[in-house]
């Protein structure tokens, strides 16, 4: 007869088709350590409450500690009778203790058990993925300190833009992993609040004492309401949210790796280790591992969608419903622990072609801005000079020349404006010549913020120590 924790007040036996749609021992095995945890702490409170002698509450704790390695060996295994994984552990209790394992479910329910179960699930796993984030943000960071001078074609709409230092850039996927990590120290703030007591809905008429079982359980305080308690699965959601952001921070940074790797590009050379071949084209070698990146972030996106789909219309309090919320979140945790390690190892591996990153840094005009700007340095309404700027582009362009290659007498038939004039003038302004290189395109672009690679590499410190805080 298989082992039901509400078989009271039913004569028949639950129709097989039910019981297959209402299984989830097969998913929610993987709470079964933190169930256990929670047990012990509830066993004690009854203790205190009186409702277990010190005998019990030891041969209580004695048989939790002996269940729980039993599962780690893999001897206590789940059964396909077993409706969820708080059904399997009672069985493994009364196994081993006979009625005095029935004691422990006093003012428990499976509501608020399994809401406080989730959570410590998450809190635990979310240091993981903390530790996770890090390393790709030292990966990064290395690649970017060795780069911080490299110049690099800036893009916007995919297209050359302005050259900017390639650590900038690299940089800038950092940035957005820091606040990642920081959405999720934040969320740990929220999701440090206690269910258990809260019982099926109302609490329990038991002399338990939940501030007493939160703090065991390392949480900051109890749940104040315990229909709120059972009913909310917002950690849930927001956890998702945060799995999804960074998975959408992944698939950038993937893209960008698929698009430097390419042989247009040529930016980058990913190391074999992280590389595929093709069953056919014996020359391949495809990026894998930043396609997954991005391809992956479509996962966690749809299981934020699926839960808060799940969520609304609801009703207070526990829902059968809820059940659904397992699945999402543990798909989002193991995407994430399988992606990061592999993006962090193909970052720190990668090759980075400088030479094709500096001569390309200046393609496509990408220093015209430079140019309108000196313009503007020497008294000419900008609007004049993105005019003169634009025409001197066209005239490159028709006569197949960049803006490198002009003499001084083509520079001053387009607009007496370009008279190349001295290197530096007497007010420090540079001359054309000088404001057409790269190099000094980067430099000059060094406020707060900017891709000057004195300004990249005090970025480099900054961000150093907020990662050395994470
Ligand atoms: N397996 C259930 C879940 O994951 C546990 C709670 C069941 N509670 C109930 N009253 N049926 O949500």
């Amino acid at each position: 007869k298989p082992m039901r924790l509400w078989g009271g007040r039913f004569e028949g036996g639950p129709a097989d088709a039910l019981t297959r749609l209402s299984v989830s021992v097969q998913f929610d095995w993987r709470l079964a350590p933190y169930d256990l945890l929670a047990s012990r702490a509830h066993a004690r409170v009854l203790h205190r409450a009186g409702l277990l002698t010190g005998e019990e509450l030891d041969r209580m704790l004695g048989a939790l500690d002996e269940l729980e390695s039993a599962c780690k060996r893999g001897e206590f295994r789940p059964t396909v009778a077993d409706e969820d994984v708080h059904t399997a552990l009672e069985r493994g209790l009364l196994e081993r203790l006979g009625s005095l394992g029935g004691k422990l479910r006093a003012g428990r329910s499976r509501n608020d058990q399994v809401a406080t179960d989730l959570r410590l699930y998450l809190r635990d796993h979310v240091r993981t993925i903390v530790s996770r984030l890090v390393e790709l943000e030292t990966a990064l960071m290395s690649q970017a300190e060795e780069h911080a001078a490299t110049a690099a074609p800036g893009m916007t709409h995919l297209q050359h833009a302005q050259p900017v230092s390639f650590g900038h850039q690299l940089l800038a996927h950092v940035h957005a992993l820091t606040r990642d990590v920081d959405r999720l120290k934040d969320w740990d703030k929220r999701a440090a609040v206690s269910p258990l007591g809260s019982g099926a809905l109302a609490g329990s008429s038991l002399p338990l004492d939940p501030a007493a079982v939160a703090a065991e359980l390392g949480f900051d305080s109890p749940a104040p309401n315990s229909m709120d308690a059972v009913a909310d699965r917002d950690f849930a959601a927001e956890f998702l949210f945060c799995a999804a952001m960074i998975g959408v921070h992944l698939s950038r940074l993937g893209e960008e790796i698929v698009l430097w790797a390419s042989q247009e590009f040529r930016w980058i050379e990913v190391d074999d280790a992280y590389s595929t071949g093709s069953s056919i084209m014996p020359q391949k070698k495809n990026p894998d591992v930043a396609e997954l990146a991005r391809g992956k972030s479509g996962r966690l996106i749809g299981s934020l969608m699926s839960l808060l789909t799940t969520l609304k219309g609801l009703p207070l309090t526990y829902n059968r419903d809820l059940q659904e919320d397992k699945e999402p979140v543990f798909d989002s945790v193991d995407t994430l622990l399988l992606v990061l390690p592999a993006v962090s190892g193909m970052v720190s591996t990668m090759r980075v072609n400088s030479a094709k990153l500096e001569a390309s840094a200046p393609e496509g005009f990408a220093l015209a801005t430079d140019l309108a700007e000196l313009l503007v340095r020497r008294g000419v309404a900008f609007r004049d000079a993105h005019e003169a700027v634009g025409h001197l582009v066209v005239w490159c362009q028709v006569n197949d020349k960049d803006l490198g290659d002009l003499t001084d007498e083509e520079l001053a038939k387009v607009s007496p404006h370009f008279a190349a004039g001295p290197a530096e003038a007497a007010d420090g302004t540079p001359g054309v010549r000088e404001v057409l290189s790269v190099q000094g395109a980067l430099a000059a672009r060094s406020a707060f913020g900017g891709t000057a690679p004195d300004r990249v590499r005090d970025q480099l410190v900054s961000l150093r120590e907020i990662v050395d805080g994470q």
